[in-house]
């Protein structure tokens, strides 16, 4: 089995490959594509791809493409883990916000706009390149931000189901918190991505939240920047990504207190490059691990497998992004969602949910309304129009801010927007 992956250059596909050798089991994979434009990097980490195959005993080719159409040619699935602009862009999401008095981050707020205004056409041009190259094949997105890009996918026609690994962390840690292998948790995960909330945890059937919370409040408050009693009150989790809106203005300070995350990134990259570059080197290295996106590649291996159609008992519900139908009664039917779903080989299909109580059903509303608009705004291009994604988003919603806030965005990010 053939899996093309669009990005195969970033320096996180070594921790994709350490998932597809530990879990070769699950995914047959005979030949894995790696297509990016840039040769150097490709080359990097494919030679370091091919070297911790080759110690795993794992028998897939790594073959390496500039051309998405050439690497997903045959391919069963393609994934999508692309940066348009890399760090440097991501950069100015962090900081342009900032400026404004808002908070900088890649995927959330007036960042994650402008991110999308850079992402939305690229990656639609390569889908429609893969889809006639693969027919069939399952595009599976990783690339920010992904409840945008999904829908803008989807939108368009394409086999496409989102994916992110906030879902898989927590069913991780509160395994590990629990003393019990993770296959047995599953999580009442409900939002849009990176806007989501564990409602619930479920061992073997019984929900455990309340006990893991009274137990070990601190310690999972900690871990999403939150407060230990206001977990306890609401008797919820939120994601890490909550404190962006709950904690804007904190935020905002310590922001400017510190360097960006591009800047951290940007150096860790390098340092891994290097030793990607070297051919001593045949595990993934400790220093991926300070990188945000643990078990990404164990998410996607089990996503893969269950589309592909080889779930594993219990592995059958995975949380993902995908068309919401009824399942949120308060959001249109074509908006994009993340929740837990069955997924089958052919597709996705949410669970249904309990009523989303106003808390927060209020703020997926109006994030989903904003994400309609960025969406206008990066297919359609326009400083009024991205203005007006901003009117609508939440951490933005005033007038001379948008206003101000769209100029800026559209003229750092002018190299990147074919319109501008
Ligand atoms: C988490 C998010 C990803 C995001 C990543 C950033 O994994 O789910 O969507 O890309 O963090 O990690 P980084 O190391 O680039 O800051
Ligand atoms: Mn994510």
């Amino acid at each position: 089995m053939k899996l093309a992956v669009v990005g195969g250059g970033s320096t996180y596909t070594p921790e994709l490959i350490d998932g597809f050798a530990r879990l070769r089991d699950r995914l047959p994979l005979t030949e894995i594509a790696l297509v990016d434009p840039d040769r150097r990097r490709l080359d990097l980490v494919a030679g370091m791809a091919r070297r911790m195959l080759a110690r795993a005993g794992h028998p897939a080719a790594v073959t390496t493409h500039a051309d998405a159409a050439a690497g997903a040619a045959g391919a069963a699935a393609v994934l999508l883990q692309l940066r348009v602009g890399g760090q440097a862009a991501r950069e100015v999401d962090e900081t342009l916000p900032l400026e404004c008095g808002c908070v900088g981050q890649e995927t959330t707020g007036a960042g994650g706009l402008a991110k999308a205004l850079r992402t939305v056409p690229v990656v639609l041009d390569i889908a429609a390149r893969v889809a006639e190259a693969a027919p069939g094949a399952w595009i599976v997105d990783f690339t920010n931000p992904v409840g945008i890009v999904t829908k803008a996918l989807l939108d368009a026609g394409h086999r496409a189901i989102g994916l992110c690994n906030v879902a898989i962390g927590f069913q991780r840690r509160f395994a590990a918190l629990l003393g019990v292998a993770p296959e047995r948790v599953s999580l009442g995960h409900v939002g849009l991505n990176h806007l989501t909330w564990e409602r619930s945890v479920h061992l073997d059937g019984r929900d455990v939240l309340p006990e893991l919370l009274a137990e070990h409040g601190e310690e999972i408050a900690a871990s999403v920047g939150s407060s230990p009693a206001l977990l306890r009150r609401l008797g919820v989790v939120p994601s890490y990504y909550l404190r962006y809106f709950w904690e804007h203005d904190a935020v905002v300070e310590e922001q400017r207190a510190k360097p960006s995350r591009a800047a951290e990134v940007a150096a860790m990259e390098k340092a891994l490059l290097e030793l990607y570059a070297d051919p001593a080197v045949d595990t993934k290295p400790e220093l991926l691990g300070r990188r945000g996106g643990a078990f990404y590649s164990e998410a996607a291996v089990a996503l893969l497998a269950a589309l592909l159609g080889s779930a594993a008992p219990g592995e059958d519900v995975q949380v993902v992004n995908a068309r919401n139908g009824g399942t949120l009664p308060f959001l249109p039917g074509d908006a994009v969602i993340e929740v837990p779903a069955r997924i089958t080989a052919s597709g996705a299909e949410p669970l249904p949910l309990a009523p989303l109580d106003p808390l927060y059903a209020g703020l997926v509303a109006h994030v989903s309304a904003y994400e309609r608009l960025a969406i206008e705004a990066a297919l359609h291009g326009g400083v009024d129009r991205v203005a007006d994604a901003l009117l609508a988003h939440p951490l933005i919603g005033q007038a001379s801010l948008a206003g101000d806030l769209a100029a800026r965005l559209v003229a750092a990010n002018a190299a990147h927007l074919p319109w501008a």
